[in-house]
């Protein structure tokens, strides 16, 4: 990956941040809502997999950091009626968008928090299983979210974790921008490509995550890497 300094980062950050607005919201919800089939059913799958591998309790609470429009959890809800999900997400028309879905489908057990990835807005310990899909590399401070989710969770919880590759080899992207760009529009597909300064080495993350005490069950290194953990 390019090496790029803080400062840039921070940049493009908070330039990145900005637009988490009203509009962008609706845009975001909009283009995701195509992809509920080939983006979040089959990482629903993987984690009710991974519940069902490494176990967790009864009614398992689980958590999504940077929920957005909460479509993940919704689809969990669907597969596995036994849980309770509470979304955190620091837009508040994501957080808007979000609730509204849950009530059209009159869906019970949810809670959605207004607050950061950095400090989450939940007690220690209270946590049977932390998700986070796509949004790892947008927060500010990943390894401050690291922290934050190894503190929520309760000794032997799960946090599956799954983003965009920032070690996926570039030669192999270049194959997938083609048919990216006929699947999603040249616009988007620059967009997109263009991101990739931002997104995280797995292995820098799982080295986050050891150090924080939530040890590594399972990875898949692909242009978007799944990451199992479980906390020690
Ligand atoms: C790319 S979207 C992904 C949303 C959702 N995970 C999905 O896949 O549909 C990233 C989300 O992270 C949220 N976000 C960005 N920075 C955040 C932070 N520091 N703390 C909490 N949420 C944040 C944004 O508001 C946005 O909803």
């Amino acid at each position: 990956m390019e090496r790029i300094s803080k400062r840039e980062i921070s940049l493009s950050k908070s330039h990145h941040h900005h637009e988490w607005s009203g509009l962008r919201a609706q845009k975001f919800v909009q283009s995701v809502e195509k992809l509920i089939k080939y983006r979040y059913r089959p990482f629903v799958k993987e984690i009710i997999n991974a519940i069902s591998k490494y176990g967790v309790r009864e009614t398992p609470k689980i958590v999504d950091v940077g929920s957005g429009p909460g479509i993940l959890l919704i689809e969990i809800k669907k597969i596995f009626e036994n849980c309770r999900l509470i979304g955190v997400d620091s837009s508040k028309y994501m957080l808007e968008i979000a609730e509204n879905r849950v009530k059209e489908q009159n869906l019970k057990d949810f809670a959605f928090k207004l607050g950061s990835a950095e400090k989450i807005p939940i007690e220690e310990g209270q946590i049977d299983v932390v998700v986070c899909l796509n949004s790892l590399h947008d927060f500010n401070d990943a390894q401050q979210t690291i922290k934050e989710v190894s503190r929520i969770l309760i000794n032997g919880g799960l946090f599956i974790l799954k983003d965009k590759n920032g070690a996926y080899p570039k030669w192999k992207m270049r194959f997938l921008f083609i048919p990216l760009i006929f699947k999603t529009g040249l616009k988007r597909t620059i967009k997109y490509f263009k991101s990739n300064k931002l997104w995280l080495d797995p292995d820098q993350v799982i080295q986050w995550m050891s150090e924080f005490g939530i040890r590594k069950e399972e990875v898949h290194y692909k242009m978007d890497y799944l990451i199992i953990g479980k906390r020690e």
